[in-house]
């Protein structure tokens, strides 16, 4: 068995929403600014005690209660992550105790920014088949980055918001690909503890090229490692990063703009807990069937890319 299943998702999501017409009341910018370059019309942001870890151990939470398992069968606790609530220790560790979840296994956050989810994924799928005697992995994406953003930089503040997503992965025989790559670049890049005004700070024009040179690549490569065509795949979940660049790589490729979930309206750009979120929200509305072939990609800081064929139980 090679190839990777989601057993279950949960979902976290905070409960302040940042419409855009509140950030317009706060700096100059507009709905229709946002909207148009975008496709955002609000995010949520923490408050009232949440954080990334505190999202993630929700979604966490949720995810292992639907999957049924029993958590001595847990292999591996992996989080995608590039905001957790310290530089160390990493969110996965602190989901240990307050989860109930055993120690003798490995716990790592791991910062591919919003590729984050797919090296994830990957991780968990090769440690379940280097470790066959664990059957499952918990697979957790979580941003807060609210707390990264510039409230005097409106091109960066408008883009960004929080959240988390998990799943349950085993493995199963199926068909499966990812692909994996970087290149140096700052053009996406936060100070973090090395600096006191520790903020997000993006070439926007740059990453935009980037993001419709590389999604298609991706998408392309991992059909062509997988041996399937777009008509194989149920669903396509990419980063939710604008809805431009998507909507440009579905009428570039002409792929079926139905098969591309997209709730970057309601939740904005949550990097690495983009997909995640995308999935779980997926499983909420039933739009998730058993048998399902997804290609998950996603694409971001560092440069980052990422993507993988993952199946639904
Ligand atoms: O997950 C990581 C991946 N990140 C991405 O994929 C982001 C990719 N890039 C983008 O999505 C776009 O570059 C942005 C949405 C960030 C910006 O759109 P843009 O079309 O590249 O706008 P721009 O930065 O070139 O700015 C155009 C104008 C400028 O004014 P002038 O110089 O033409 O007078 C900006 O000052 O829009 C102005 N502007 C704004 N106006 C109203 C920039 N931000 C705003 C704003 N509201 N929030």
């Amino acid at each position: 068995m090679n190839s990777v299943q989601i057993i279950s998702t949960g979902l976290a999501l905070p409960s302040r929403v940042v419409t855009n017409d509140d950030l317009a009341a706060m700096e100059e910018t507009s709905d229709e600014w946002i909207m148009k370059r975008t496709g955002i019309h609000e995010r949520r942001f923490t408050a009232d005690g949440e954080t990334a870890n505190s999202l993630a151990r929700e979604a966490a939470r949720k995810a292992l209660e639907k999957s049924g398992i029993s958590l001595d069968e847990l292999g591996a606790v992996i989080v995608a992550t590039l905001s957790g609530d310290y530089s160390t220790p990493s969110v996965a560790t602190q989901m240990q105790e307050r989860l109930g979840l055993p120690k003798d296994i490995p716990f790592f956050d791991m910062n591919a920014a919003c590729s984050g989810f797919p090296y994830a994924i990957e991780m968990a799928r090769s440690y379940l088949v280097a470790n066959p005697t664990h059957k499952y992995a918990l697979v957790t994406g979580v941003e807060e980055l609210s707390k990264l953003l510039d409230k005097d930089d409106r091109s960066t503040n408008i883009l960004f918001g929080d959240g988390a997503g998990s799943v349950v992965v085993s493995l199963c025989d199926d068909s499966y690909a990812q692909v994996l790559g970087a290149e140096s670049s700052l053009a996406i890049n936060c100070l973090g503890a090395k600096s006191d005004e520790s903020y997000i700070r993006m070439d926007g024009k740059e990453v935009f090229r980037f993001a419709v040179r590389i999604l298609p690549y991706l998408i392309n490569t991992t059909l062509e490692k997988a041996g399937l065509t777009a008509d194989d795949i149920d669903w396509f979940v990419c980063h939710q990063a604008n809805k431009r660049i998507v909507d440009h790589v579905v009428k570039a490729m002409k792929l079926p703009k139905e098969k591309f979930y997209c709730n970057i309206d309601r939740y904005g750009n949550t990097s690495g807990a983009s997909i995640p979120i995308c999935l779980a929200e997926m499983d909420e509305k039933g739009l998730l069937h058993e048998g399902d072939t997804l290609i998950l990609a996603g694409f971001g800081s560092g440069l980052t890319w990422g993507s993988c064929i993952v199946h639904y139980r």
